[in-house]
């Protein structure tokens, strides 16, 4: 089997790219390494070094019948996309396209679309499936949506096959903890360096922490499942910053007190999203709870250091 990953340099879709070469599936990635990392990848992957923008995918895929794509090369800082919504649609409205545009006239048996569930649904007092209508208020958003569309269009003009999946917050090992985004490679960074951590929100933001690991295993159960799909992928369990921060503080000693800082401009309150589609229709549920992730996932950085 065939497969191509968008940005499978980055933190999540080198977690894909391990996982199908273990399969035994032929891996190719496409990343422009702005942020991702060549040392992540498994060295059987076919690595090229591209901008999904101006990619000419239609010779690729002359050169080679790919079975599968799944894409996750994306401008995914949410303030970044406020400062230049013109590049945010540039990466994530062009760049899909650049892709999608090439798939027709091609047999792929799927297309899977990495999406975001907190910038879809906004604050959830409960749970938000996805019949929630969507409210994106970031340009990440909106691009992020667009691209939904698209996906929908391109099955009803061109018969591709696809599935969205939409992620909560996702942590794990090689997410970089000098992003934007990422609190727990950001804390991790922190407590090993024994620096003072920012608690936005005054530590009372509520967040749903995927693990990384989750996340893969319903890339791979939706490649034969959810045609047409849109899926949360997350644990609906709330977390507040504060009670993570606690949580990772003890796996450490002397790790100095936080500060306590009023939440950014356009954060949300409490992020929570109801996975109950995915389990119904996928057979996925998480199975690695977050005390266990975040010890798998300080691990790794501490290793780092070393
Ligand atoms: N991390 C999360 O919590 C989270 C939550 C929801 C959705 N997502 C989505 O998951 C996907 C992966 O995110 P991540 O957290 O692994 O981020 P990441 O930055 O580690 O990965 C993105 C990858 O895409 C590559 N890339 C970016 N622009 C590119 C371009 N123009 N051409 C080619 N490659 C390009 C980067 O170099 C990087 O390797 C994104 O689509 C993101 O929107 C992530």
């Amino acid at each position: 089997m065939n497969m191509l990953i968008t940005g499978g340099a980055g933190f999540i879709g080198s977690h894909a790219a391990e996982e199908f070469i273990n399969k035994g599936y032929d891996v190719t990635v496409i990343d422009n390494l702005c942020s991702g990392k060549k040392e992540n990848l498994p060295s059987s992957v076919n690595f090229i070094e591209a901008d999904i923008t101006d990619y000419n995918f239609s010779s690729l895929f002359q050169k080679k019948q790919f079975d599968y794509i799944i894409h996750f090369a994306a401008q995914i800082d949410v303030r970044k996309s406020v400062e230049n919504p013109i590049f945010d649609a540039h990466i994530n409205i062009e760049g899909l396209l650049n892709i999608l545009q090439s798939t027709v006239n091609s047999s792929i048996k799927k297309f899977v679309f990495i999406s975001s569930a907190g910038v879809m649904y906004g604050n959830t007092d409960e749970p938000a499936d996805e019949l929630t209508p969507p409210a994106p208020v970031s340009p990440y958003g909106v691009s992020k949506l667009s691209g939904e569309h698209y996906l929908a269009s391109y099955h009803h003009n061109h018969n591709l096959n696809y599935t969205i999946l939409r992620l909560a917050n996702v942590y794990g090992p090689r997410q970089d903890p000098l992003g934007e985004a990422g609190v727990v490679a950001i804390f991790a960074n922190q407590m090993i360096n024994r620096k003072q951590s920012i608690l936005f929100g005054f530590g009372e933001l509520i967040r749903d922490y995927v693990y990384v690991k989750d996340v893969i295993n319903a890339v791979v159960k939706c490649l034969d499942k959810g045609n047409g799909e849109i899926f949360n992928i997350s644990t609906s369990e709330p977390t507040t910053v504060k009670e993570l921060f606690e949580k990772m503080r003890s796996n450490f000693t002397d790790i100095p007190d936080p500060l306590f800082l009023p939440a950014r401009p356009g954060e949300l309150d409490r992020s929570i999203v109801n996975y109950h589609k995915a389990k119904n229709i996928l057979g996925w549920a998480p199975l690695v709870d977050l005390n266990q992730g975040l010890t798998s996932t300080i691990e790794y950085f501490k290793n780092l250091k070393k």
